[in-house]
Order: structure tokens, then sequence, then C-alpha cells
């Protein structure tokens, strides 16, 4: 017989400091970076530009991002200290980033982020009528994360989430990255050699 027990999950919210500077310049980076559109829309996705299968040797948007991200990363990994230190696992990476635009009707079903320890994402734009992350927590309630533009939002990767249809006329657009718990003790990516 199998019983099922729930306990409370957490998710973080983060305010990018700045964000009303980084927004024209980091929407023009991704402007110019190679994207992928969603050809035939299915169930599990229509999204009008997005990179996450494109490999990327240099990122400008991403080389821009990472100072402004860097203090609220610190922050999240000081407050896990805890976790890390009973994990053994005492340090953490950026294992993945892309981007994602959705405009009017777009969206991303449910999904999670496997062999990651935590999702996380920056709204760079997010208009009235597009909705922010959506989680499906232990109690099968959807649950709309209460993150807003300009805000980092940083779950487990294990969580069911989505982007619900946009409904609005305007653009929303993200960042959005993936974390490991690892033995070190930095968040640099060295596989990338992101500082
Ligand atoms: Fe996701």
């Amino acid at each position: 017989m199998l019983k099922s027990h729930k306990i409370e999950m957490e998710y973080y919210v983060i305010p990018i400091k700045n964000h009303f500077y980084i927004k024209p310049h980091l929407l023009q980076l991704i402007d110019n970076a190679p994207a992928e559109t969603t050809v035939d829309d299915d169930d599990a996705q229509s999204i009008s530009r997005y990179d996450y299968n494109i490999i990327k040797q240099k990122c400008p948007y991403w080389d821009f991002l990472i100072p402004h991200i860097d203090p609220a990363l610190t922050i999240f990994f000081k407050n896990l200290e805890n976790v890390r230190l009973l994990s053994g696992y005492p340090g953490m990476y950026v294992s993945a980033f892309w981007f994602q635009q959705y405009k009017k009707n777009n969206f991303h079903a449910w999904h999670t982020h496997c062999n990651n320890d935590y999702a996380c994402v920056y709204f760079i734009e997010l208009p009235k009528g597009a909705s922010s992350t959506v989680f499906y927590d232990a109690n099968d309630k959807e649950i709309k994360s209460k993150a807003k533009e300009g805000e980092l939002l940083i779950f487990p990767a294990n969580l069911p989430h989505c982007s619900p249809i946009n409904m609005s006329d305007e653009r929303k657009t993200v960042v959005a990255f993936n974390i490991k718990l690892d033995e070190g003790g930095s968040i640099v990516n060295q596989q990338n050699g992101f500082q």
C-alpha cells in the first residue's frame, strides 16, 4: 500500500536591481540573438522566439545579464545554506540558460526541468494579460507565482509548471536558466566560463 504525504515547498522571488536600465539593453541583445520559432503549434508549446536548442559559444545577452543577476543569485545562495550543507553539495552553478518570447496566444505547456535542482525565470517583459509562471502543487492545485516584471523567480526544478496562454496584445519575454548544486563553492558556470 502506497501512502502519500504532503510537505510544503518554497519558491523565491527576488527583484533585479536596475531592471528599467537593464530592460532595453537586454531586449536589444535578445533581438540580435539567433533564435528558433515554434513552427507547428502543438500541445507542448507555441513560442514566437526562443534559443533553448541553440549552442552558444558566446552569448552577448547572457554576458550582459550576468553582473545584474549575480547579486540576486548570491542572496539565494546564502539563503540556501542549510540545504547546501545538508545535501553535501555546498556549491552551485548555472547549467543552462535561454530566452523565450511569447506573442499573443503563445504558451508553454506543463513541464519540469529534470536533472537540475532549481529553475529560474527573469521576467523582462510581463504585460497585463500575460501570466507569470503557474505551478502545479502537491495538492493538485494550480498556483500562479507572485513574481512580477523585473523580478527573478526561483523554484525547485522538478516542480511541474507552465506559461499560460498570453492573452495580451503585447509580448512577454523571459530569460530562464537552471541551477545545479555541486561540490564547488561558486556560482560560476565552469563549462562555459561564465563569471
Ligand atoms: Fe520551465
